[in-house]
């Protein structure tokens, strides 16, 4: 399925770490597969690997005896312990060509690509996010002229957002198509206060439009999707599904289309970035924070107006450009830094007179995978002259108060 030939399995009984496990693996040249530990011997010798990483929790008979004398492959026991004998582990006992990289994969995708799609136009849902760009990216270098890439503006992005994106893929071999479907999205959530209804209806209503775009085309064969791994690790574990993640399952059938190419979908998110910065997308698509599907409507707390989502969008962008000048490398900055509109006012005193202005929420948060987050200790200063810009050029802001709360007990967004 990858091309690779080589590849170590990492079975989960349990433990933490079977992702870093598995990123480590590559990192030392192997490709790695996670798969969960009640897997059968049969089902572990068809994949053929030629090396088993087994991560659990350390407690005693957690992992089968028979992993170490029945597979007839090496087998590594990180069980709650450290992990700094995985490379060597993959290179000497396991033996790997280690021939596993990101040009490689790119080599491979290349290849791939072009005899899955046989000859056939793709379309893409383009959101600009880190996955379907880098997506977009590499189908247009693999099959240039029959990639279709579909931006649809449902007027929840942020401030240039849409421009960047567009010139981002201008100089692209591909059909970049960019909707504006402003008003009607704001028309279908208009009123509305629960943040599930709103993804509920911002979701459907995506589709619809998703729909129309793609009649316009003619009959396409072919949907591309930036699925990366992680979404199929955590969309199907166990048989079970923990989280049902939007890029797994759910959009192709509703836009009824059966073929499907995700060229990314055995790869870690830094591999996707790795894999982005190879193909020269700027650093500013490949670096991004992720953002939300709904985007800035579950950033307005309560019902979503125009005029909330102006002011939205341009204290975000002051707070984002304050952190960016004041952190200079992309690495050191929070993993997420935003602005939300409370939908709540606040009573203030401009040159002498009473103001009543909406109230401005910051959040950055420092996290590594999203699950849980620290909220991050932003120095003092940058936050003053952040909060001094919003109330002086953001007309109708009123007071700019910075979140604190952790995930747990609070989560990312506010919504
Ligand atoms: P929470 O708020 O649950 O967010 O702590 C965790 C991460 O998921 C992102 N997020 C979303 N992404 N559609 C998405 O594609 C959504 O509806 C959505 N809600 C939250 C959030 O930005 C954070 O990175």
């Amino acid at each position: 399925m990858t091309g690779f030939n080589e590849m170590i399995l990492v079975l989960d009984y349990g433990g933490r770490g079977k992702e870093l496990a598995a990123r480590m693996i590559r990192k030392a040249g192997c490709y790695s597969e996670i798969r969960p530990g009640n897997m059968t011997k049969k089902a572990i010798k068809a994949m053929n690997p030629i090396g088993i990483v087994s991560v659990s929790d350390g407690k005693p008979g957690s992992v089968p005896r028979w992993l170490a004398f029945e597979t007839g492959v090496m087998v590594m026991t990180v069980n709650g312990g450290p992990m700094d004998d995985i490379a060597s582990f993959v290179k000497y006992e396991c033996k790997s060509k280690c021939e596993y990289n990101i040009d490689n994969y790119i080599k491979w995708q290349l290849e791939a690509i072009k005899t899955r799609t046989d000859g056939e136009d793709v379309l893409l849902a383009l959101s600009g996010g880190v996955d379907s760009s880098v997506c977009a990216a590499l189908l247009s270098k693999a099959i240039p002229g029959r990639v279709h890439c579909i931006f649809v503006d449902h007027g929840f992005i942020r401030e240039n957002e849409g421009d960047q994106v567009e010139a981002a893929f201008s100089g692209m071999k591909l059909d970049f198509i960019r909707v504006d479907a402003q008003d009607r999205f704001l028309a279908k959530i208009k009123g509305i206060e629960d943040p599930e209804a709103k993804r509920r209806i911002i979701g459907a209503e995506f589709i619809e439009v998703f729909k129309e775009e793609a009649k316009k085309l003619g009959n396409i064969k072919y949907l591309a999707q930036g699925t990366i791994y992680p979404d199929i690790v955590e969309s199907n574990w166990n048989g079970t599904t923990v989280k049902s993640h939007h890029n797994v399952g759910g959009l192709p059938a509703a836009l009824g289309f059966k073929e499907l190419v995700e060229p990314l979908s055995g790869l870690f998110k830094d591999e996707v970035r790795e894999l982005g910065r190879k193909l020269k997308l700027s650093k500013a698509f490949v670096e991004r924070q992720p953002f939300p599907g709904p985007g800035l409507s579950v950033r307005v707390i309560g019902a979503v107006t125009k005029e909330k989502l102006f002011m939205l969008r341009r204290a975000d962008a002051i707070f984002r450009e304050e952190i960016e000048t004041a952190i200079k490398k992309p690495e050191d900055r929070p993993g997420q830094y935003f602005a939300v509109h409370t939908g709540i006012n606040a009573v203030g005193v401009k040159e002498g007179a009473r103001t009543y202005g909406a109230v401005i929420a910051l959040r950055a948060v420092d996290t590594r995978d999203y699950m849980t987050a620290e909220y991050t200790q932003l120095p003092h200063g940058l936050l003053a002259r952040a909060a001094a810009r919003i109330l002086s050029d953001v007309p109708g802001a009123g007071r700019v108060v910075y979140d604190i709360t952790s995930k747990p007990p609070g989560t990312i967004e506010f919504e």
